[in-house]
């Protein structure tokens, strides 16, 4: 979604706002700009095309300056046309970038005609912009700061803003509300962004702000004021650097970077555990898991599938009953609260706004336990969450959430194991197995990584059609969703998941023989009744392709397509049974011609409702 770069410096900023552009172009955008202050005015280029085309149009238009803001815009008020995109401009003497949506817009749109402001977007942005202007010019001190502190107080939403004027121009004011926000502290500048990432290689240390932080960045320092008016001082951290580096490597997409990199990241996650305690949730989880008595988990998108698989775990495994639930319906129904349930927030990003404000939602309801699996350190949810786990695998670009799944899972799986041995269901023995099962992971998703050829195969197949069905049982449910989920975002091949013992409940009706139905068929306790629904559905003349594994014994025949996945894998089963899906996903994408890693009309950081 919609990403902010702002930069104060002793040299020129442009190169330093496009290339934060350049690296925020991940999270999805349809349009972007950039503004500047050059010969005492701002200057601005924006373009709906990709910020490479803006960059040449910047050098094209010679915008050069100290200080500036750019953006990347995600469109929710007005068109992604080049009227609509930041950064915003009021009477030429206020430019302005913004995150986040305003609620009242329309009325502070009515006062500000009413004033003479005339409008030239469909933006709540622009509400924005002129209310600073208006409020500046009733201040006979003309002081940007209090300006932005004043109009402030006026909105209503959630947002993140980076602001210059033409009168002040040694600082970039920055102010979060609801949307990320960080400085990156810099010897010769110092510079804000919606993402850190957008900063790595230009400064090395950073301050998160806290929520209704205004910050004013100049060649000197940074000031920061919180909510009230008073200075505070937040802490500065070094860089946290991953050395799962954000460049794009031999590959042709992030996203099959990023399936690549899942055996590294699951070791990483697994070869630093050697027994199951609950220190690897926080030095506080001890004691806040003897308090609980079930959990909540709430989640939007691919992290709510991996929460879904892990109901399964958590209920087999440590006998605790869960809940699992999508954030944005969580947050609006009337609950009945146990405040002895744990609610636990998975997301990768940790920013996603249903899931924010869910979490936010369970805690005014009393819910004192929480717990964030996130993959990003300085996130909202992993700041306002009691117990953290941090999933560390690294920064994930393609929209569509590949290794940042498997790594949630990981999490989860040790969740599960870690509540099972505190409540007496998880035996020394059992320990010691599930430890050796998880050191394995990595060689076995190796093994099944190169299965990619087989695979590619499907995938030309799966490329001319227009629907597909994904079926699986029990812990391989929430796997199949997530297939056709993956399916769904880069190939735009609809598709839908069904638990295969609901196949006579509807589905069947759409079975035909031009019906691709992915199965998954791990050699589990529902193999049996899997091979039956598969029987259903070849009678049908359903074209299947089976992901099976090792003692399946599923043969491929006519209008039965198998992989076998080299081990069946027990618990952790879900972990390698996925990998095939994501690559049949992508493969069936490039076979598309799709746009892989930014899909139509998605956003990898969902930060508006
Ligand atoms: C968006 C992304 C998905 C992601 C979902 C939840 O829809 O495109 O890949 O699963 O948001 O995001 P989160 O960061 O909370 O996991």
């Amino acid at each position: 979604m919609c990403g902010i770069v702002g930069a104060v410096a002793q040299r020129d900023v442009v190169g330093v706002l496009t290339e934060g552009l350049r690296r925020l172009e991940y999270r999805g955008y349809d349009s972007c700009g950039v503004a500047v202050l050059q010969h005492g005015a701002p200057r601005r280029v924006r373009s709906v095309e990709r910020v490479a085309n803006l960059a040449d149009q910047v050098q094209e238009a010679s915008l050069s300056g100290t200080i500036g803001v750019a953006h990347t815009r995600w469109a929710t008020h007005g068109a992604p046309v080049t009227d609509n995109a930041h950064p915003i401009f009021s009477r030429d003497e206020i430019a302005l970038v913004h995150n986040g949506i305003i609620e009242n817009h329309e009325p502070l749109r009515d006062e500000l005609k009413a004033l003479g402001y005339v409008f030239e977007s469909d933006t709540d942005t622009e509400v924005i912009a002129h209310l600073i202007h208006h409020t500046r010019e009733q201040d006979p001190s003309r002081d940007l700061l209090t300006a932005v502190q004043r109009a402030l107080q006026r909105l209503r939403g959630a947002y993140a803003i980076a602001v210059f004027a033409k009168n002040e121009p040694d600082r970039v004011i920055g102010a979060r509300a609801g949307s990320p926000l960080v400085i990156g502290v810099g010897e010769r500048g110092n510079y804000l962004a919606s993402d850190a990432m957008a900063l790595s290689g230009t400064a090395e240390h950073f301050i998160f702000l806290e929520e209704g932080d205004i910050a004013v960045l100049s060649c000197d320092g940074v000031h920061i004021v919180d909510r009230d008016g008073a200075t505070v001082r937040r802490e500065v951290q070094a860089q946290h650097t991953s050395h799962y580096a954000a460049e794009l490597g031999p590959y042709r997409h992030y996203m099959q970077k990023e399936i690549f990199e899942q055996p590294d990241v699951v070791a990483d996650a697994t070869e630093r555990v050697r027994s199951i305690t609950p220190a690897l949730f926080g030095p506080n989880a001890q004691r806040a898991f003897s308090e609980i008595d079930s959990l909540l988990l709430l989640a939007c998108g691919t992290s709510y599938y991996s929460a879904l698989t892990a109901k399964y775990w958590l209920e087999s495994i440590a006998g605790i009953p869960t809940q699992v639930e999508i954030a944005s319906e969580y947050r609006y129904r009337e609950s009945v609260v146990n405040p002895c349930a744990m609610v636990v927030v998975v997301s990768q990003s940790g920013e996603t706004a249903d899931t924010l404000a869910a979490l936010k939602h369970a805690q005014e309801l009393g819910h004192h336990h929480t717990l964030a699996i996130c993959n990003v350190p300085h996130s909202s949810m992993m700041r306002l969450t009691e117990l953290q786990y941090l999933t560390g695998a690294g920064p994930e670009i393609g929209v569509a959430s590949t290794k940042a799944f498997t790594t949630q899972l990981v999490a989860l799986f040790l969740l599960a194991l870690t509540l099972g041995k505190e409540r007496g269901h998880v035996s020394a023995d059992d320990e010691a197995r599930a430890l050796r099962q998880l050191h394995h992971l990595p060689a076995a998703l190796n093994s099944v990584l190169a299965l990619e050829p087989q695979i590619v195969s499907w995938a030309e197949a799966l490329a001319r059609k227009d629907h597909a069905l994904f079926l699986g049982r029990g812990v391989h449910y929430p796997i199949a969703l997530e297939g056709a989920l993956k399916l769904k975002e880069i190939s735009y091949v609809h598709a839908e998941a069904y638990p295969a013992g609901e196949l006579k409940h509807g589905p069947l009706a759409i079975v035909t023989n031009e019906m691709p139905v992915i199965t998954i068929a791990p050699n589990d306790a529902l193999l049996e009744k899997l091979k039956s629904n598969i029987q259903e559905v070849r009678a049908r003349g359903g074209q299947l392709y089976v992901l099976a594994d090792a003692g399946t014994k599923i043969e491929s025949r006519d209008g039965v397509r198998v992989i076998q996945l080299p081990e069946h894998y027990g618990p952790l089963s879900p972990i390698l049974h996925v990998v095939p899906l994501q690559l049949l996903a992508y493969h069936t994408a490039c076979a598309r011609g799709t746009d892989v890693d930014k899909p139509r009309n998605l956003a990898k950081s969902v930060t508006v409702e």
